[in-house]
């Protein structure tokens, strides 16, 4: 390589940070759009194993009309059962102040709020105009706040609307700016439907860094079409150092039609592993929870590293390397 090259590359690789917080988004997006609705008991279980497996920020589920999401209408029972496990941060959504009374009585600590980038998805989620949910956010932010809770951001469509096409990263970021005008700790930039390409990817989310600091924002990419490691590197690439992934690729949102499951964790901690990123979760583990859910969902995994493992252990042949 000539130096040149060499500058380059390490360019490209400056701003990657040590570390990285993974944002298990599993119980929640994992979940909502399953045709089948778990128990409670499966659900704890679930959440537990992947707190075994190292993941200290679980989004453990919603409280949001039963009638619009049915599978998230026994959050509260989980959540009472998991408890407050020490060093765990357990966000559950929230989109208005009946929300937030149910998540208080089921003993929330940190909630977050959901909006969009545009108009046509905000009325298809959450049953108002930008507007007028900011209007609510407004109130639940505050008493949120008044009670000690975190509260924690996110910006649907912040690339790509299935209603409007593609938005402009200032739009998306700018949206980010209000939540945290509201007291967001942390704002999650959302390609919801997984349209992103690298190059758009990279737009919002400098946009929104330099909107509310590489520090507050996360990403959060579907992956219809196979993008969503690709997205999520060239956001690292900027300094983003959080991420929100999806055990096995499970997720989808109702209100996003045909929009595939999230970025496998599974897939983000292998990558992050090969590169000497740190995460604090075991991959090992993590794929026996990503299997376990799987089978209960009747579902074949998303992740390609976990596809990996099984059809090694199917062949007898070694495991490839997991680090
Ligand atoms: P609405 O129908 O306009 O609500 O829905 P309303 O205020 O008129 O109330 C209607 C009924 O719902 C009333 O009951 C309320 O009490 C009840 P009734 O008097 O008829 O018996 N209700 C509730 N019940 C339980 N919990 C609540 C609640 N609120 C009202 N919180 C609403 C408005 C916002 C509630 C509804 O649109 C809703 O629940 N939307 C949430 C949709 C959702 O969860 N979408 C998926 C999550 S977002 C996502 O996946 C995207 C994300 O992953 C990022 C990305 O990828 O883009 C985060
Ligand atoms: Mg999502």
């Amino acid at each position: 390589m000539q130096p040149s090259d060499v500058a380059t590359v390490r360019n490209l690789l400056d701003r990657i940070p040590d570390s990285v917080t993974i944002v298990e988004v599993g119980p929640r997006d994992g979940l909502q759009n399953e045709k089948t609705t778990l128990s409670f008991e499966t659900k704890v279980d679930f959440v537990e194993g992947l707190i075994q497996a190292g993941l200290k920020t679980i989004e453990i589920g919603s409280f949001v009309s039963p009638r619009w999401v049915p599978q998230m209408a026994n959050t509260a029972q989980v959540m009472e059962l998991i408890g407050t496990p020490q060093g765990i941060d357990l966000p559950a959504l929230v989109p208005n102040l009946t929300g937030l009374a149910l998540a208080k009585a089921a003993g929330a600590r940190t909630i977050a709020i959901f909006a969009a980038a545009t108009e046509g998805f905000s009325r298809a989620n959450l049953n108002s105009s930008r507007v007028e949910s900011f209007a609510r956010f407004t109130d639940v932010a505050s008493a949120a706040r008044d009670s000690g809770m975190r509260i924690r951001g996110y910006v649907s469509c912040a690339v790509h609307c299935p209603y409007e096409g593609w938005v402009a990263p200032d739009v998306a970021a700018r949206v980010a700016e209000q939540l945290m005008e509201l007291g967001c700790y942390e704002v999650s930039m959302c390609d919801t439907t997984g349209a992103s390409t690298p190059d758009r990817a990279a737009a919002m989310a400098q946009a929104a860094i330099d909107a509310i600091s590489h520090e507050c924002v996360s990403v959060h990419f579907h992956d219809t079409y196979g993008r969503a490691l690709a997205n999520t590197l060239v956001c690292l690439q900027l300094g983003v150092c959080t991420v929100d992934s999806s055990v096995s690729g499970l997720g989808g949102c109702p209100y996003s039609p045909g929009a595939a499951g999230n970025l496998a964790t599974e897939d983000l901690v292998h990558m992050l592993n090969g590169m000497g990123v740190a995460t604090g979760v075991d991959l090992a583990r993590l794929a026996a929870v990503g299997r376990e859910i799987s089978g209960t969902l009747g579902r074949t995994t998303s992740s390609r590293i976990a596809t990996l493992l099984e059809h090694a252990a199917a062949l007898e042949v070694p495991v490839p390397s997991v680090n």
